[in-house]
């Protein structure tokens, strides 16, 4: 595992931008969480922890290059960076480009069906919803959100237990 020398990497590339850095921390957090609830033997954790550590590396080169953060143009520039960074170290190729597939896609689901995918879309989901959606003043049941935004039952279940009140 290089997962401690992958943070590295990872904090050198955004340097003072400590926003990204604590992003990149929490969604690789909720993904070491999903993968030890996570019953089947489908997934690689490795694959998904250096998934979410370099999920994000593409957004500064997206702003600078298009003005803009947007999950598009992140999709295109973060896998280039992801593949520098991962090829410095003894990891095998495939699963490199594994871990690019999914950076390319992570903000657009239905391309990539593997659990190792669902994975990581939904740990940066745990860290975005409550940034994103008021968890408060739902004008639809939280829960029907949930149900809605998850891909994997694991996270659907520990997006409840977190976010819902009334479930824990
Ligand atoms: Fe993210």
């Amino acid at each position: 595992m290089f997962k401690e020398e992958l943070i590295k990497e990872m904090k050198n590339y955004f340097g003072d931008d400590q926003r990204r850095i604590e992003h990149a921390l929490q969604v690789t957090n909720y993904a070491e969480r999903l993968i030890k609830l996570y019953q089947g033997d489908d997934i690689n954790p490795e694959v998904i922890i250096y998934s979410a550590i370099l999920h994000d590396i593409g957004i500064h080169q997206a702003e600078k290059k298009y003005n803009s953060p947007a999950g598009k143009y992140q999709e295109i520039e973060g896998p280039p960076i992801a593949k520098e960074i991962l090829t410095s170290f003894d990891i095998n190729k495939e699963l490199i480009e594994e871990i690019c597939q999914i950076i390319g896609h992570h903000h657009s689901p239905g391309t990539i069906k593997t659990t190792n995918f669902k994975l990581l879309y939904d740990a940066d989901w745990l860290v975005n919803l409550p940034e994103e959606y008021g968890l408060e003043n739902q004008k639809k049941p939280l829960a029907e959100v949930i149900d809605k935004i998850y891909l994997s039952d694991v996270a659907k279940s520990l997006a409840k237990s977190l976010f819902i009140k009334s479930f824990s």
